[in-house]
């Protein structure tokens, strides 16, 4: 099939070039140049786990092209993905600015039949609002609507999309449901749930599953904070309760709080929405609540920890994005952490394996190239995300001082190994 991605970001590019490995012929567009021209030379933009070898690979084949031109592009597919980003606006609301110019450029350019489907994620009743400005030029048999949401994680967004757990095609169309099964039939082949649902369920779907998401961490980090008050281990209560099928044991690990891309976004979007059809979600509203705190929590803990004595005292960072396996910053909770810490008098240094983050430019912040630079000297490590080179450190060779602190906020390490090497070690939880 012939597709056009139109938005060469993270979902788009991920999206595009896993669908030209399907065999498709897909062009993925965007109006940055110096994107599209690198991109032509095999150099992605983003951190991502065999994005790079993926894409060199379907270049060479010709299945995969990035252009500038829209318009060529939007005329010579048949199938049109809109992927162009979501950001929230200062009411909360979605901006669906980018998502209506892609809109426009369709209306210009639809000289055939096309399916154009939703894969940024965008509020319930868009796609409504998407068709009835085609309907203003196209009559309703030259188009179809359709809402695809996308499931991938950053860091594993290849394998999210190559075994996903389902795909959800939101349209009453036949024709476009047919198109879409087929599509999408490889993945469906090889064993993935596939589910035809109106389209305000698919859009409704993204959102309610993320939501979702952020209610089971945020949930897991609240009994966290009661089990640290009652010297129980969070791990046990998160095993004993992820057996229960009902509930299952994936994201129940506590942590420093959400961060990303998408759940603090989709969580204050998916409360706009509510607010707009006056239905009043108050599990989420205390979610995003709950997890817009937390750092508070976490700066009582290094409090006590350091003894509430901050005043250039090095505390160290091991990773600084929202989670491993990526170089986003956004929402990252280091953002909210680190400038406490500073206002506090402490001196900041970090590792992060993704590179320098132009967010921590200031003098009291030094980025380390390795773990044993950053760690030298410092009275407090803090490991704030999970990558596997943080998971089997010898501190006391990265760290000659006798009152060595360690919080670890992903819970990494078993609390009773390290007693044994006799580190003065914090979880999360436990
Ligand atoms: C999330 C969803 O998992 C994807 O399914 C979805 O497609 C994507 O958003 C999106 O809407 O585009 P992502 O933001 O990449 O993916 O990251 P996650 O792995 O879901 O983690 C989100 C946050 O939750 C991170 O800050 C992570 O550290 C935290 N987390 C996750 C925990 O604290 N505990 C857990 O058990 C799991």
């Amino acid at each position: 099939m012939k597709i056009c991605m139109i938005g060469s970001g993270y979902v788009g590019l991920v999206s595009g070039a896993c669908f030209s490995d399907l065999g498709n012929t897909v062009t993925c567009v965007d109006i940055n140049k110096d994107i599209i021209s690198n991109l032509n030379k095999g150099i992605v933009p983003i951190f991502e786990l065999g994005l790079q070898e993926l894409v060199i690979r379907n270049l060479k084949q010709k299945r995969l092209f990035f252009s500038n031109d829209v318009s060529n592009s939007i005329k010579r597919s048949d199938i049109i993905f809109i992927c162009v980003g979501t950001p929230t606006k200062k009411n909360n609301n979605a901006d669906l600015k980018y998502v209506y110019n892609v809109v426009k450029k369709i209306k210009s350019n639809l000289n055939k039949y096309k399916i154009i489907v939703t894969k940024s994620t965008v509020p319930v009743t868009t796609g409504d609002k998407i068709e009835k400005i085609l309907n203003t030029k196209y009559n309703k048999n030259k188009f179809d609507v359709v809402s695809n949401p996308e499931f991938l994680r950053e860091g594993e967004a290849i394998r999210d999309f190559q075994y996903p757990d389902r795909i959800v095609i939101g349209t009453n169309s036949h024709k476009a449901n047919k198109i879409m099964k087929n599509l999408y039939l490889p993945l469906i082949k090889k064993g993935s749930r596939y589910i035809n649902t109106s389209r305000r369920s698919a859009e409704l779907i993204k959102y309610a599953s993320n939501a979702y998401l952020a209610t089971k961490i945020t949930y897991i980090n609240e009994m966290a904070n009661i089990c640290e008050k009652l010297n129980i281990d969070v791990h046990d209560v998160a095993t004993g309760m992820g057996l229960d099928e009902r509930i299952g044991s994936r994201f129940l690990r506590p942590g420093p709080g959400f961060g990303g891309s998408c759940f603090p976004k989709d969580t204050r979007a998916l409360i706009s929405t509510s607010n707009k059809f006056n239905t009043n979600l108050s599990i989420v509203k205390t979610v995003i609540q709950s997890n817009d705190n937390r750092y508070k929590l976490l700066i009582n803990r290094i409090s006590k920890i350091l003894k509430n004595k901050f005043k250039n005292r090095k505390i160290t960072f091991l990773g600084v994005t929202f989670k491993a396996g990526t170089d986003d910053m956004r929402e990252s909770p280091a953002l909210k952490l680190i400038p406490k810490l500073l206002k506090k008098g402490a001196i900041i240094n970090y590792y992060e394996p993704t590179g320098s983050k132009k967010e921590f430019i200031s003098k009291k912040i030094m980025c380390n190239s390795n773990i044993h630079d950053a760690c030298k000297n410092s009275e407090l490590i803090i490991i704030h995300t999970e990558w596997n080179e943080f998971k089997q450190l010898n501190f006391k060779k990265i760290n000659k001082n006798k009152n060595l602190k360690v919080f670890d906020m992903r819970n990494l390490y078993s609390p009773s190994e390290m007693l044994k090497s006799k580190i003065k070690y914090f979880g999360v939880g436990r």
